[in-house]
C-alpha cells in the first residue's frame, strides 16, 4: 500500500453580502426583464458588496475565518493562502496579504492567482500540490471576486450575469488517498480579446479618457465566450472521467462553474449526469466569478459524503478552463455549523 500522501478537503466556509440585487431591481436600471435573464442565464438575483472601502478581501476574511472555526482551528495555524480573483484589494499587494493580516492569520504566506472564472480550481491545484509535497499541513484555497468594482451597470449583457462572493476550503494531507484525485487545466491567451477588462493594466494605465469610455469594466462578447465555454467546459470533463476510467455513473456531483444555465446543461449531459446530481445556485448568487465553484460546495456541504467522487468544472477569462476529481473526505457528522 502506498503512504502517498494526498490533499483532502477537510473544512468549507462561505460568504456572501446581505445586499440583494434582483432581476426586478436591474429591470428599472437597464432595458430587460426577468424572463430574459431568467431563460437566457437562469439568475434571479445576486449579492452585492456595499459600503465605502469594502472590498474583496472583506469577503474572504469572514469565509476564512468561518472555515477555521468549523475545523476548530486558529488563524495562526494557516500555512499558506491562496485567493483566486480577478477584482483584487489593489493591483497590488496580493489580497491574501491583506486578508491574512486581517484574520490574523501571523505564520502564513500567501498570494493571489488570476484566472477569472477558473481562479478557485487553478488555486485549488496550487494548494494540493503544496499538501502533497510535504511541506505544508495547511493551505487554504480561496475563490473570491466583487464584481461589482468592475462592472458597467448600463451595459445589459454584464450587469445581469455577475454578483459579488467568495468561498474558501481548507487542505489538508490525507494518508487514505482522499482529497484531490486529478486535474486537467487549460489556458489559451488568444481568448482574452472576447473577454478582458481594457484599461487599468501596465497596457492602458488608467487616464481621464479611459475613465470617460468606460473602459475599466468587464468586457464581453457573450455569444462568442458562450460558444468556448460549453465545448471547453464539456470538454475537459468528458476527458478527466475517460482518464480516471469512471463514467457518470461513478460520480456523486458535478459542481460547475455558475456562468449560464445552458453552459452547465450541456457539461451535465456530455457526462451522462442527470440534473440531481448537478449543483446549481446560479439563481441566488449569479456568476460570482472565482467564487462560484466554493460556494456550491459551502451550500452542497452537508449532503457530501465520504468518498464521493466530485467533479468541479470551470471555464473563464483567458480564456482559462479546466476539470478536477475530488474524492470528498468529510461526514456530515464532521461538519459543525458555526
Ligand atoms: O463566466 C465567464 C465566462 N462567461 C460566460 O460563460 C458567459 C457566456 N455567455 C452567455 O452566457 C450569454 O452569451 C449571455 C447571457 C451573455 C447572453 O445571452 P445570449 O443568448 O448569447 O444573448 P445574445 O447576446 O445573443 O442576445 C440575444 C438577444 C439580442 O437581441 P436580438 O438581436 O436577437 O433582437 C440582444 O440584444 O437578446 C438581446 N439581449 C437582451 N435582452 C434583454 C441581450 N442582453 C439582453 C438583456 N435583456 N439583458
Amino acid at each position: 500500500m502506498s503512504n502517498k500522501i494526498t490533499a483532502a478537503i477537510t473544512a468549507v466556509g462561505g460568504y456572501v453580502p446581505e445586499d440583494k440585487l434582483t432581476n426586478f431591481d436591474l429591470e428599472k436600471i437597464v432595458d430587460t426583464n426577468d424572463e430574459w435573464i431568467r431563460t437566457r442565464t437562469g439568475v434571479e438575483e445576486r449579492r452585492i458588496l456595499k459600503g465605502a472601502g469594502m472590498a474583496t478581501s472583506d469577503m474572504v476574511v469572514p469565509a476564512v475565518r468561518q472555515l477555521c472555526e468549523k475545523r476548530g482551528i486558529h488563524p495562526e495555524e494557516i500555512d499558506c493562502l491562496i485567493v483566486g480573483t480577478v477584482t483584487p484589494d489593489h493591483v497590488f499587494p496580493a489580497t491574501a496579504n491583506i486578508a491574512c493580516d486581517k484574520l490574523g492569520a501571523k505564520n502564513a504566506w500567501g498570494f493571489d492567482l488570476s484566472a477569472a472564472c477558473s481562479g478557485f480550481l487553478y488555486s485549488l491545484t496550487i494548494g494540493a500540490s503544496l499538501i502533497e509535497s510535504g511541506r505544508y499541513k495547511k493551505v487554504v484555497v480561496c475563490g473570491a471576486d466583487k464584481m461589482s468594482a468592475i462592472i458597467d451597470y448600463t451595459d445589459r449583457a454584464t450587469c445581469i450575469i455577475f454578483g459579488d462572493g467568495a468561498g474558501a476550503v481548507l487542505l489538508e494531507p490525507n494518508e487514505e488517498g482522499l482529497g484531490i484525485q486529478d486535474s486537467i487545466l487549460k489556458s489559451d491567451g488568444s481568448g482574452c480579446q472576447f473577454l478582458h477588462m481594457k484599461a487599468g493594466g501596465s497596457k492602458q494605465p488608467a487616464s481621464t479618457e479611459s475613465v470617460l469610455a468606460k473602459e475599466h469594466f468587464v468586457y464581453q462578447e457573450g455569444q462568442a465566450v458562450f460558444k468556448f465555454a460549453v465545448k471547453g467546459m464539456a470538454d475537459v470533463s468528458a476527458e478527466l472521467l475517460e482518464r480516471n476510467n469512471l463514467t457518470g455513473d461513478d460520480i456523486s456531483w458535478l459542481v460547475p462553474h455558475q456562468a449560464n444555465l445552458r453552459i452547465i446543461d450541456a457539461t451535465a449531459n456530455r457526462m451522462g449526469l442527470p440534473k440531481e446530481k448537478v449543483m446549481i445556485n446560479i439563481q441566488r448568487y449569479g456568476n460570482t466569478t472565482a467564487a462560484t465553484l466554493p460556494l456550491c460546495l459551502w451550500d452542497w456541504e452537508s449532503k457530501l459524503k465520504k468518498g464521493d467522487n466530485i467533479v468541479l468544472a470551470a471555464f473563464g477569462g483567458g480564456f482559462t478552463w479546466g476539470a478536477t476529481l475530488v474524492k470528498w473526505a468529510m461526514t456530515a457528522s464532521d461538519v459543525s455549523e458555526v
